[in-house]
């Protein structure tokens, strides 16, 4: 097979740091039913181990500070502006629903790092936000709730993007595939067959807040986009059906279905296109793109053997880094 090389974001580097306490969640995948999952309709996801974020708690040298790599300012427990501030706000809910008074805290330093590139649809900010309640919980010893660990991580994207369905958060903390709805627990889809992904980056970047809005405002004014939508809501129920069933060409054409609908409403792009289009010409039974859009990546399921020809001809049509995951 040829195996495409390693791009610097996908080699995990971070060591498994030293700390009393730490924590950590995974990227993610969306398979079918992003956007359409804001309006309640089922969502597809998985998490993405080969790319992680990590948090971790050491003794600080005055009240809490957060730090992450990549952002030279640190936040505090006060802090409520800035890219920190959805990190200050899961540490001040987390810490409430622990029932500890900061004033009573010892100086702490939480530090985070993730290889999860931001804005790619990849999760990166619900895996830092997840990552970092785990190592409090954890620094604490105190068990986290799945639920309550989905609320505080929930409520940070908010901030993060305006509105969250809480799709993201549940899939970086999910082991496995899952179908998620808005308000509901999720619920793992057990498979009895491998899903071999090609995910590729298309080094184009674009933030979730404004492609939701871009989305609002179409169905709001078009009664063909509201359609689209629909279109779109009702792909993840048929996936799970097929994903049972193992039947992965049939996953595959929902999964170019679910890229056609969401190019019809403007979430693609040209590369996105191109993309996704190499690796069907390359034998993946379907591609398309993952997550908010506007850039990204794309993500392919291809039959085992052609993973190495798909994710070559990704490259070829432009892709900036090319990574395969099996799942499970
Ligand atoms: O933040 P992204 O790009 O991974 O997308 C999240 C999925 C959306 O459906 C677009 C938004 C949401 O809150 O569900």
């Amino acid at each position: 097979m040829n195996t495409p090389q390693e791009p610097e974001w996908l080699a995990f580097t971070e060591a498994q740091p030293e700390a009393p306490g730490d924590g950590r969640a995974f990227g993610k995948l969306i398979l079918a039913g992003e956007h359409a999952v804001v309006y309640g309709h089922p969502a597809i996801a998985a998490p993405l181990p080969a790319l992680s974020a990590l948090a971790w708690v050491v003794p600080g040298e005055e009240g809490v500070r957060i730090t992450s790599e990549g952002y030279s300012e640190a936040a505090t427990l006060e802090t409520r502006q800035g890219p920190l501030a959805p990190l200050a706000e899961a540490a001040r809910d987390a810490l409430a629903r622990m029932g500890i008074d900061p004033v009573a805290l010892p100086p702490l330093h939480i530090q985070l790092a993730s290889t999860i590139p931001a804005g790619s649809g990849l999760g990166s900010s619900a895996a830092v936000t997840v990552a970092l309640v785990r190592a409090l919980y954890q620094f604490f010893g105190f068990p986290l709730d799945p639920t309550i660990l989905q609320e505080i991580a929930t409520e940070a994207e908010c901030i993060v993007h305006g509105t969250s369905s809480g799709v993201d958060p549940a899939a970086v903390s999910a082991t496995g595939p899952i179908r998620f709805r808005k308000g509901e627990a999720p619920h793992p889809i057990p498979l009895t067959t491998s899903l071999h992904l090609v995910v590729a980056d298309s080094g184009e970047r674009c933030a979730t807040a404004p492609m939701v809005r871009k989305v609002r405002e179409a169905i709001e004014r078009d009664p063909e986009a509201q359609k689209t939508l629909d279109a779109l809501g009702v792909i993840a129920p048929r996936m799970e059906s097929a994903l049972v069933a193992s039947d992965l060409a049939a996953v595959g054409t929902l999964m170019n279905e679910a890229h056609a609908g969401l190019a019809r409403l403007g979430l693609s792009t040209p590369k996105l296109d191109a993309m996704a289009q190499a690796a069907r010409n390359a034998g993946a039974w379907g591609a398309k793109l993952s997550g908010s859009g506007g850039g990204g990546v794309i993500v392919a399921l291809t039959p085992r053997e052609k993973a190495g020809a798909v994710a070559q001809q990704m490259q070829e049509a432009g892709a900036t880094a090319v990574t395969y995951t099996r799942i499970p």
